[in-house]
């Protein structure tokens, strides 16, 4: 990040938290980039977690450069986690993915996007009890998809029900609110790194 380029287009990581296969994400994953694509002030990087390896036995406590996608979320001036809800939390890819990383989350807003029997809500609110600790900040405004499996066609491709698309807008105009007003922490953030 500089400090001019986020006067305009703001560069977003979606970070798709599932890793089974099969795994509903993968309709959800694809109506998100859709949707993300209509959005002409945004540049979208979809981060497929099932894609990059983070083995949990190579975890460092600040951060390691050997992460496959530290640069890529350096580079993001926000994120979106699409996770599902496991047990009443998050899976565990998304957990090890946010213990990879340090200094690539600090002073960035992240939004979510939920699903499961009741939307994902507890993975959610349980996800905005950690990211303060990376010095990252969680938007109010969230998408919640309760039951997704039954709003797909017979393809399926992943509709939204009424009221996801207006959800999706708000957070992440939001999103870039906050992306915006956290610039100049960012930028003395990395100024006075070593
Ligand atoms: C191990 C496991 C635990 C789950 N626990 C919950 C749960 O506590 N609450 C819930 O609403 N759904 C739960 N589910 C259902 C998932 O939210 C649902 O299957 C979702 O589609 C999984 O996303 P994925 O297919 O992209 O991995 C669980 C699924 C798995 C695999």
């Amino acid at each position: 990040m500089t400090a001019d380029n986020l006067n305009g287009r703001l560069r977003i990581a979606v970070v798709i938290g599932s890793v089974r296969k099969p795994r509903l994400a993968d309709p959800l994953a694809a109506w998100l980039e859709r949707e993300l694509a209509a959005l002409d002030w945004v540049d979208v990087d979809m981060i497929d977690l099932a894609a990059v390896s983070l083995p949990m036995h190579e975890l460092q406590p600040r951060g390691a450069a050997a992460s496959p996608i530290a640069g890529r979320l350096a580079e993001a001036d926000g994120f979106v986690v699409l996770t599902p809800e496991y047990n009443h939390s998050f899976p565990a890819s998304v957990k090890n993915m946010i213990d990879w990383h340090l200094v690539e989350w600090a002073y960035k807003p992240v939004g979510f996007v939920g699903y499961g029997g009741s939307g994902g809500i507890r993975a959610v609110e349980q996800l905005r009890a950690v990211f303060p600790e990376l010095r990252a900040t969680t938007v109010r405004e969230s998408v919640l998809l309760p039951m997704a499996w039954k709003h797909l066609d017979t393809a399926g491709r992943f509709t939204p029900p009424p009221g996801a698309v207006e959800a999706l807008h708000a957070m992440m105009s939001e999103l870039a609110t906050w992306a915006r007003a956290l610039r100049p922490a960012r930028v003395a953030d990395l100024a006075g790194r070593p």
